[in-house]
């Protein structure tokens, strides 16, 4: 099948040859010439060193790649999600399904990527996100990985499932678009904080807390956005949140750390480089949160120290010694 994947950073690359081995004619992507211009000249992405990328891989800077593709894989920065999504519009296959790959949530709006996407282009076009555990450079190399592909078309999510599943790489469907796109932008909240616990040198304890209370409170926003509490004990929730709070290739995990040593958040994101989603989306859970009445204490921590200021041990302190709670909210009732 021919594809195209638009983004040609370290997740658009992996993906792309994830395709290509699977047999597909694959086109990718970049946003400006000179990225386009490296892979070419190098052979590899960056951000996947000692991956080569094969000479059958399209590379290109033309969006009209998309033309005669009945998938478009989206893999852009969370940001520019929409945009991109604009520019593709009137170039689309009819029917062709578009799959996003970001992990986030649209700035201005707060609405889920799949959601401004659909805005985009337009009644016709199945849109499905894939997420899960699932870091760029171990999908390029090869490691055994497994995620989720959503969708509220079941026939476009099991067609995602079908192009990207083969023996090293492991696709679930399922039809919690909502669940599956709340879930990976707001993992990336709590990848922030537990980056920030690690440069403060709290141990292991406090981690293992914080993984299960933000999951906690991101289920609860989930919930009240429409997804389903089963998703959040899967591979896009509890999974995701496992490989990005431990792996030191999570962005969102290491500038944490930055934080948690002393550095101002604002300079943190600007040394890790890349695009930091979990700075940008700890802005929406308030946002979200806020709006409906929904009880976020981690995030919103995050929040503060990311946006106002405050010192992270403060807010530890002020985390830990909240009013005292039930764990589970019904327990006896
Ligand atoms: N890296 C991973 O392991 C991984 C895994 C799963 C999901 N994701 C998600 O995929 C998305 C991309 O991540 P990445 O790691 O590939 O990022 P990256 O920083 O490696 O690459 C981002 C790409 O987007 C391009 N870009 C920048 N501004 C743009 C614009 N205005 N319009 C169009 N393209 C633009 C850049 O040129 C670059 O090619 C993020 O939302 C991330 O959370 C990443």
């Amino acid at each position: 099948m021919k594809l195209s994947v638009i983004g040609s950073g370290g997740w658009g690359t992996a993906l792309a040859l994830l395709l290509l081995e699977n047999g597909h004619e694959v086109a990718l992507w970049s946003y400006t010439e000179e990225e386009s211009r490296v892979l070419r000249e190098t052979g590899e992405n960056p951000m996947l060193k000692g991956v080569p990328l094969p000479v059958e891989l399209a590379l290109t800077t033309d969006l009209a790649c998309v033309r005669g593709c009945p998938v478009v894989v989206l893999a852009t920065p969370s940001f520019a999600a929409r945009s991109t999504a604009r520019r593709l519009a009137p170039l689309l296959d009819p029917g062709a399904v578009v799959v996003s790959v970001s992990k986030g949530i649209e700035q201005e709006t707060s609405r889920t990527l799949t959601q401004a996407i659909e805005e985009e282009i337009g009644e016709g076009h199945p849109v499905a996100a894939l997420s899960g555990p699932s870091h760029a450079e171990e999908v390029g190399r090869r490691v055994p990985t497994a995620v989720v592909a959503a969708a509220r078309d079941q026939g476009a999510a099991e067609l995602v499932q079908d192009l990207f599943m083969n023996p090293r790489f492991r696709v679930y469907a399922s039809g919690d678009v909502v669940g599956v796109e709340l879930a990976a932008a707001m993992k990336n909240v709590i990848a922030l904080c537990a980056g920030c616990c690690d440069g403060m040198g709290c141990g292991d304890n406090t981690k293992a807390a914080l993984m299960t209370r933000g999951l906690t409170e991101i289920a609860r926003l989930g919930v009240a956005m429409g997804g389903r509490k089963e998703t959040f004990a899967g591979l896009a929730g509890v999974g995701d949140l496992i490989v990005t709070c431990t792996s030191m290739h999570s962005r969102n995990r290491r500038c944490g750390i930055l934080i948690g040593q002393g550095t101002p958040p604002a300079q943190a994101v600007r040394e890790i480089g890349g695009v930091v989603e979990g700075y940008y989306a700890a802005a929406n859970a308030k946002a979200l949160a806020d709006k409906l009445g929904v009880e976020m204490p981690i995030s919103a921590a995050a929040y503060e120290v990311l946006y106002r200021g405050k010192d992270p041990m403060v807010v530890l302190r002020e985390l830990m010694t909240r009013e005292k709670k039930h764990e589970i909210e019904d327990s006896w009732v």
